[in-house]
């Protein structure tokens, strides 16, 4: 059996209201992300999920951050969020931010979370990849700290604390301990950066002396990437600053598969919100029925898991990865022809044949 749940440390969920249902807020995003959640609402409705969606849109063409703080204060009232991509426009003032930026500063959701395991059905050139990124959420050269004082120079700031640093490193080894893992690797660039990642490096140590039943070691970035795609199974957990970890858990994505297949998780000491691993919009994809359906239907497995509600996780998981398993049904980006209902389909169906959801639990 496949364990794609991912085991949280620190927050709790929030307690389920009014006879046992959960509050949970859909943010669609853009691109492929209201298509896969109408999907997952679907699922969901079919599965008798004891789970209510409060529906807050982002609009990513406005200048103002009224949509973006409406679905911060619903995240906050109820503590979980499922989400699709928002759109950054490029092309928008310096000064206006990555709106999923925003939601995850201003949430402090500290530790982003993405479990790159190979499924038994999809065809790559490494086989068994089983590697857990842990990557810091909330600083580093995500800070939106840009200037060109003198013209032609800009100055871009890379932050990096040494409180932030110790929690995200506190982090990875206690998932590490939980899931039985054996290795901590911490990826940077202090031979370059020798204040700012060597502080990293420095706090992950430092943890890892706390932890002599988890191996530690360290490996510098533009290396990583290289031994990720010659060499994959010689890494276990994995903890790194913000970019590192944007571009690294982008490699593993492509080591299992694609961005289709991956879940990712954002977790801070009081909410999580939960998306697809690559956080991409799929735009060139959206409203044709042909995106892979997998990764935010496993996003949401871990959104169940982070309620508690573990049996329901358990089927819709399983009946996503049996689906998975069956050629014909793959996506285009799988290299099948399959639709994204066919996918859907398949995957109620297999939840039908487990029996009554509602009569079980
Ligand atoms: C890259 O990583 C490999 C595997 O851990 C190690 O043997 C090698 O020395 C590293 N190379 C560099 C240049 O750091
Ligand atoms: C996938 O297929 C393989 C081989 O056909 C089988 O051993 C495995 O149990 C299947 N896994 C799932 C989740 O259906």
């Amino acid at each position: 059996v496949l364990n794609t749940e991912i085991i949280r440390v620190g927050s709790s969920p929030p307690p389920a209201k009014y006879g046992g249902r959960h509050t949970v807020t859909l943010i669609p995003g853009d691109g492929i992300g209201p298509e896969l959640l109408s999907h997952v609402r679907e699922v969901f409705r079919f599965s008798c999920v004891p789970v209510d969606f409060e529906v807050v849109n982002v609009n990513s063409a406005l200048e103002t951050e009224d949509d973006i703080n409406n679905a911060i204060t619903a995240i906050r009232r109820n503590g979980v969020a499922l989400k699709g991509n928002i759109e950054t426009k490029h092309t928008m003032p310096s000064s206006v931010k990555s709106r999923n930026n925003l939601l995850r500063t201003s949430l402090d959701l500290y530790a982003n979370v993405m479990h790159c395991q190979s499924l038994p059905g999809v065809q790559t050139r490494h086989k068994n990849i089983d590697i857990m990124i842990i990557r810091e959420n909330t600083e580093g050269e995500y800070s939106s700290l840009e200037h060109e004082s003198v013209s032609g120079v800009v100055e871009s700031l890379k932050i990096i604390t040494r409180s932030n640093s110790l929690r995200i490193a506190e982090y990875a080894f206690q998932l590490a301990r939980e899931k039985g893992r054996r290795r901590v690797t911490a990826v940077h660039k202090a031979n370059i950066m020798k204040l700012g990642d060597g502080l990293f490096l420095q706090c992950c140590r430092e943890v890892a002396s706390g932890y002599p039943d988890i191996t530690f070691d360290s490996m510098i970035v533009d290396n990583t990437t290289m031994q990720l795609v010659s060499k994959p199974h010689q890494f276990d957990v994995m903890v790194m600053p913000n970019l590192y970890g944007n571009v690294v858990s982008n490699v593993c994505a492509g080591l299992v598969g694609g961005p289709g297949l991956v879940p990712g998780a954002n977790y801070g000491r009081d909410y999580a919100v939960f998306e697809t691993a690559t956080r991409n919009t799929g735009k060139s994809i959206a409203g044709r029925n042909i995106a892979n359906p997998t990764a935010m239907l496993l996003a949401s497995c871990m959104m169940l898991d982070h309620l508690k509600l573990y049996d329901y996780a358990t089927v819709i998981r399983n009946a996503v990865l049996t689906t998975m398993n069956e050629t014909r049904l793959h996506t285009a980006d799988l290299g099948g022809q399959g639709t994204t209902s066919d996918v859907v389909q398949s995957i109620m169906k297999i939840i039908q044949s487990k029996g009554q959801l509602t009569a079980d639990f």
